[in-house]
């Protein structure tokens, strides 16, 4: 049964950018944002940084809007799906965004863990139970007016740290084929 983990509530603008800029996406990199709202992540992500894009979503209506908002815009390299997050299989893809509590992501850690080693996880505002970040970021908003904290996470580093926990999981060697896999989506951005 699908269920929403978490309410829609955007990432300001102006983090996203230095975020993404830190976390080192680049030109034709491949990035998911797992629960991606109005669409502003992968939008930006293809806008700014030239990335291709996907974002995964629950709620068909934010899917609607976020294509709707690409479609004016006239952007290409940016697409939604409605899907759940915790059913991807996220092979192939450089970097996971994420803005999930910290329970969500404990929910959809088993797909996390289908990234490849070197994939990188940016989990905004909520760390992700039991793995230890290689870097966190704290990026002043002046839309809200406070500092937002961002934690990147290595997938090799979550595995290595979590192999036991992985396989009781069921993500190391588990049921890859029964997941959306979202690199395939990256051909029609
Ligand atoms: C806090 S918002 C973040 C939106 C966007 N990523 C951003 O940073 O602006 C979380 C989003 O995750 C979506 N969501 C919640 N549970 C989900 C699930 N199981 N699968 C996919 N999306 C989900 C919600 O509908 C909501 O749009």
């Amino acid at each position: 049964m699908r269920r929403r983990l978490n309410p829609f509530v955007p990432s300001p603008r102006d983090v996203l950018v230095r975020a993404l800029s830190e976390a080192g996406v680049w030109p034709d990199s491949s990035l998911v944002d797992l629960g991606s709202g109005d669409g502003r992540v992968p939008m930006l992500a293809a806008k700014e940084f030239r990335a291709k894009a996907v974002g995964v979503e629950i709620d068909g209506v934010l899917v609607e809007h976020a294509e709707r908002t690409r479609r004016a815009l006239g952007l290409r390299g940016a697409r939604f799906v409605e899907a759940d997050a915790r059913s991807v299989d996220l092979s192939s893809v450089n970097f996971v965004f994420t803005y999930l509590t910290t329970d969500a992501l404990e929910a959809i850690k088993p797909a996390l863990l289908t990234a490849d080693k070197d994939a990188l996880v940016i989990a905004h505002g909520y760390p992700v139970k039991g793995w230890t970040p290689t870097e966190v970021l704290r990026i002043w908003s002046s839309s809200t007016g406070k500092h937002h904290v961002f934690y990147l996470y290595r997938i090799e580093d979550a595995l290595r740290a979590r192999v036991s926990e992985a396989r009781s999981l069921g993500a190391v060697g588990g049921a890859a084929g029964s997941r959306l896999r979202v690199a395939s989506l990256f051909e029609n951005t």
